[in-house]
């Protein structure tokens, strides 16, 4: 990577903003800023460490460059430790590397097999002067130490990210009070018949994204099914108790009455305004028909079924046999996948049936207690949700 002209570091400094100010997503606009800083200081990586003041540690919230693609590093504030001194001391430390002490990154550079060389730190602060994080380059492709240009760069970047750092952590804790208000209202249909509920939730919503993402449907879909899917079932709340918890087996009449639910949950969702309350409503509505057309309440065939319906309806019926419930044990894992397979092109479409193949060595660890922390980062709020062992 040739270094930047100065003429070109000043186009970059002015397109900075804009390109940012498009990405609400706080992953993905750190990531820009971490991709537009180590172009712009021709360094070989960048990491953006955030505060997170309850829990009184930086976390390495994005980072780009060699040997970081799967680190989180975590720094206690009150550690004697440069990075958390840079932000307590709210300064800009610039060490060259004839000066550089190998210890001082020693733990990082451990962890993520590298070796530095040289680095700046520089706090990240918004208008009130409060520090949000740091910023933690280092190592500069053309070999040179970072000079004063460099510094003020990155302070610059510093304060016109800053703003957009703190809309983005606003949006993502608005999305996640929606996710969660979404989960409670979906627990809520289900409290009365199922004990498991909470889990029945996680995991289709879970199975359902990795399927879209699967089945190559774009992001923002796949994001949809991922919030939309717990909420399958919510025209339950309409079906009388005498039906819904009735312990042995339905009749024609009962049954018939049951089927309802589907009908009763596109009523509750027409006319939503969010995309993807709209796509809960197609869930609902269409999550027990079936890919040879013997499924409810229309009887739909194929393609007439709409894919996120035909990815809840595989997602759903697996983790129900995974699942205890009064009227039958819990399945192996393995034994419901196989019946998955088995009904492909019967009961499941054979895109989706297929698709389930890679999904199910992802997820099978969860049927064994060894949760992926990945995949479970945004349903931390579950455990505090009733009912969820
Ligand atoms: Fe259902
Ligand atoms: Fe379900």
């Amino acid at each position: 990577m040739t270094p930047l002209t100065a003429e070109e570091k000043l186009k970059l400094l002015i397109n900075f903003g804009n390109e940012i100010s498009t990405e609400v997503r706080l992953e993905a606009l750190l990531d820009k800023i971490a991709h537009k800083i180590t172009a712009m200081l021709n360094c070989d990586r960048c990491i953006i460490y955030l505060l997170d003041k309850k829990k009184h540690h930086l976390w390495s919230t994005i980072s780009k460059g060699k040997g970081l693609e799967h680190s989180e590093i975590k720094i206690p504030l009150k550690a004697k430790h440069i990075i958390s001194d840079a932000v307590k001391e709210r300064k800009t430390i610039n060490i060259s590397a004839k000066k550089y002490d190998l210890s001082l990154t020693m733990n990082i550079d451990l962890v993520t097999e590298y070796k530095t060389k040289n680095l700046l730190l520089v706090p990240i602060t918004n208008e009130k002067g409060n520090v949000l994080g740091v910023f933690h380059v280092s190592n500069k492709v053309d070999g040179n130490d970072f000079d004063k240009d460099d510094e003020g760069i990155l302070q610059l970047l510093g304060t016109m990210a800053s703003n957009y750092i703190q809309i983005s952590k606003l949006y993502e804790n608005l999305r996640l009070s929606q996710l969660e208000t979404i989960y409670r209202l979906a627990v809520t249909a289900e409290f009365r018949d199922q004990e498991d509920t909470p889990v029945h939730l996680k995991h289709i919503s879970i199975i359902s994204f990795l399927l879209a993402k699967e089945l190559k449907l774009s992001k923002s879909r796949a994001e949809d099914i991922k919030h939309a899917s717990p909420l399958h079932d919510i025209g339950k709340v309409a079906i009388p108790d005498k039906i819904l918890l009735k312990p042995g087996r339905l009749t024609n009449d009962e049954f018939e009455i049951m089927k309802e639910h589907t009908k009763y949950g596109n009523k509750i969702l027409d006319g939503a305004h969010s995309r993807f309350l709209r796509t809960a409503q197609k869930i609902c509505l269409y999550h027990h028909e079936k890919f040879d057309g013997s499924g409810y309440p229309f009887g739909l065939k194929g393609d007439k079924i709409p894919v996120e319906a035909k990815i809840v309806s595989v997602a759903d019926v697996f983790d129900a046999l995974c699942m205890k419930r009064h009227y039958k044990p819990a399945w192996a894992p393995e034994d419901a996948f196989k019946f998955i397979q088995e009904k492909s092109g019967k009961d499941f479409d054979p895109k989706v049936a297929k698709a389930f193949e890679k999904v199910y060595k992802k997820i099978r660890p969860l049927y064994n207690n060894e949760e992926d922390s990945s995949l479970l980062e945004e349903f931390s709020f579950v455990s505090t949700l009733p009912i969820s062992q």
